[in-house]
Order: C-alpha cells, then sequence, then structure tokens
C-alpha cells in the first residue's frame, strides 16, 4: 500500500513524504477496504457551498456574484446555477479566463477583475436590485470590494483564501447594512443527514454523467510523482482537476489504498 503523508506544518511539496507499506490494512468489524486507484489533488467539493448559497437566498431568486469562477469549483457552481435557475455573476482575473467561462456559459454575466472598472461591471449587471450572495474564495484585500458589491441584507460567504494577504472587513457598514458573513468547509459535510448526503451524491453522479466536460482533468500523475502533482496544481491558468493514480495492476497482493 502506498500513501502520502504529512508529519508536519510546512510547504506542502516539502513536508509531504510516499510511504510503502508490504502489508495490507485489515478491516475491523463494520469496516471495507477501499482500492483507491484516482484522486484528486485538490478535492474540490460543491457541496457545502451549494448549501450555504441556498440558505443565504432563503428560497428567493436573488442574485449571487463568485470569485474564482474558473476553478473546478466555480464551474461546478456554475453549472449548479444553470439547473437551479439562479442568477449568476462569474468573476475571474484574467481576460482569457473570462472568454473561457463566457463560452462555456454564455448565460451568466463572466466579469475579469484585471478590467479596473469590474465593480462597475458587475453594478450595471446587478441593476437596482444588487447582489444577495457573494461566493469567495479568493479573500485578501479584494473582499472589501466584494462586501461594498452586496444589497442590504446581503450574504458573504467564505469558502477558500486562494490570495496571499489579510482579509479584512469594516466593521460599520456591516452593522449599518445588515449584511453576514459566515464560512462553509467540506469539513461539516459528514454531519449532514443521510438523505442529505445521498442527495449530493446523487447530484454529484448526475453532473458526472450529464456533463463529463464539467470535470475536466488538467493532467494525471503516478501517486510516486506527487510533488510535479502539486506544482502542476499551482500553475497560473491551469483548467481542471490535477489527479494521482495507482494503476490497476499496481498492489495488487497488497491492497492499494
Ligand atoms: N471550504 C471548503 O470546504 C473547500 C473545499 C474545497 C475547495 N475549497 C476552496 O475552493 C477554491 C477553489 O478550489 P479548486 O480546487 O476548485 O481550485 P482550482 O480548480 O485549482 O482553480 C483555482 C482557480 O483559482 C484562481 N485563482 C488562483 N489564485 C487566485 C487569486 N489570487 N485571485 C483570483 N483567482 C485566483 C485560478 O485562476 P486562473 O485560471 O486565472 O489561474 C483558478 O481559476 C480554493 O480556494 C479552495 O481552497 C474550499
Amino acid at each position: 500500500m502506498r500513501t502520502v503523508e504529512y508529519t508536519r506544518q510546512g510547504e506542502a511539496a516539502q513536508v509531504l513524504t510516499l510511504r510503502e507499506e508490504a502489508r495490507r490494512p485489515t478491516p475491523g468489524s463494520g469496516e471495507v477496504l477501499v482500492r483507491m486507484l484516482v484522486r484528486p489533488i485538490h478535492p474540490g467539493d460543491l457541496i457545502g457551498v451549494e448549501r450555504a448559497m441556498e440558505k443565504a437566498l432563503r428560497g428567493q431568486t436573488g442574485l449571487v456574484l463568485q470569485t474564482a469562477a474558473g476553478s473546478s469549483i466555480g464551474r461546478l457552481v456554475s453549472a449548479a446555477a444553470v439547473r437551479h435557475d439562479l442568477q449568476l455573476i462569474n468573476l475571474v482575473r484574467s481576460t482569457s479566463g473570462a472568454e473561457k467561462m463566457r463560452t462555456l456559459y454564455p448565460s451568466q454575466p463572466t466579469i475579469a477583475t484585471c478590467d479596473d472598472d469590474w465593480r462597475e461591471q458587475v453594478r450595471r449587471h446587478a441593476g437596482e436590485r444588487g447582489v444577495q450572495v457573494v461566493l469567495d474564495c479568493v479573500g485578501g484585500s479584494m473582499t472589501q470590494d466584494l462586501a461594498e458589491l452586496l444589497a442590504d441584507g446581503g450574504t458573504l460567504i467564505s469558502y477558500g483564501h486562494l490570495s496571499s494577504g489579510t482579509t479584512s472587513l469594516e466593521a460599520l457598514p456591516l452593522m449599518a447594512r445588515e449584511l453576514t458573513v459566515r464560512g462553509v468547509s467540506i469539513l461539516h459535510w459528514m454531519s449532514r443527514t443521510p438523505r442529505e448526503r445521498a442527495e449530493d451524491v446523487a447530484f454529484a453522479q448526475d453532473l458526472a454523467q450529464n456533463t463529463p466536460d464539467l470535470l475536466d482533468v488538467a493532467a494525471s500523475y503516478d501517486l510516486a510523482d506527487f510533488k510535479a502533482a502539486i506544482e502542476h496544481a499551482r500553475r497560473p491558468a491551469k483548467s481542471g482537476t490535477v489527479l494521482l493514480t495507482t494503476p490497476r495492476t499496481a498492489d495488487s497482493g497488497h491492497g492499494a489504498a
């Protein structure tokens, strides 16, 4: 069995190590041993974000603005918005990224934040109703701009921090405009009810079967090449998910994880 492990904090490519064990782990009572052939470098997941978005919209048909829309999760959010008939504005950081999103989702306005007037462009698209929910995985100095784009009573959902730097928000507008800021993490997914989790898995399966292009694969690397895979996953303008694989025949007889 091969595992990639970390025993101390630090730069992933430096602190992660590959460990190989000849012995196959023995499942305990009520446990199963799963042979894992493919895993993503970053297990991006839509589910927690989507549920938070639904909660923030409270059944209304408000406008949602999302950052890093070209990411794996961003594109899933776009697909979910089409599926649920939600109005979504996409933000990406480059002109080329914006072109790509416009091709994929022509019905959704996509704005590049490299444009000096990106805030104005959002306001023009949002019109008088404003933005009800911001889904943000960039953070940093952009967060204050995003909060200012929210309509009174709106919600900013933070689920990642791709930018470097501190995320700061001015308290006064938060109070005066009754804005809500909340975080979302996939770590809490297991606390959902079995029925909710089954619905989430069914939704993911449906997306995978009916919109395979959405689950774009950037590249596949053998598990032992995890450092190269990490480097690839961090490349700017990378499109899709980087996978770590185990050949079907490898580890046979030892069990693979
Ligand atoms: N809360 C949770 O439970 C949870 C779970 C999974 C993932 N996440 C978060 O979700 C986010 C997306 O993950 P992913 O796996 O979908 O990512 P991904 O497919 O690797 O895509 C990364 C995207 O982020 C953009 N980006 C990178 N740095 C940026 C910056 N400084 N400013 C603006 N855009 C930037 C890239 O744009 P370019 O194309 O222009 O390079 C690319 O589109 C990450 O922040 C991750 O931590 C959260």
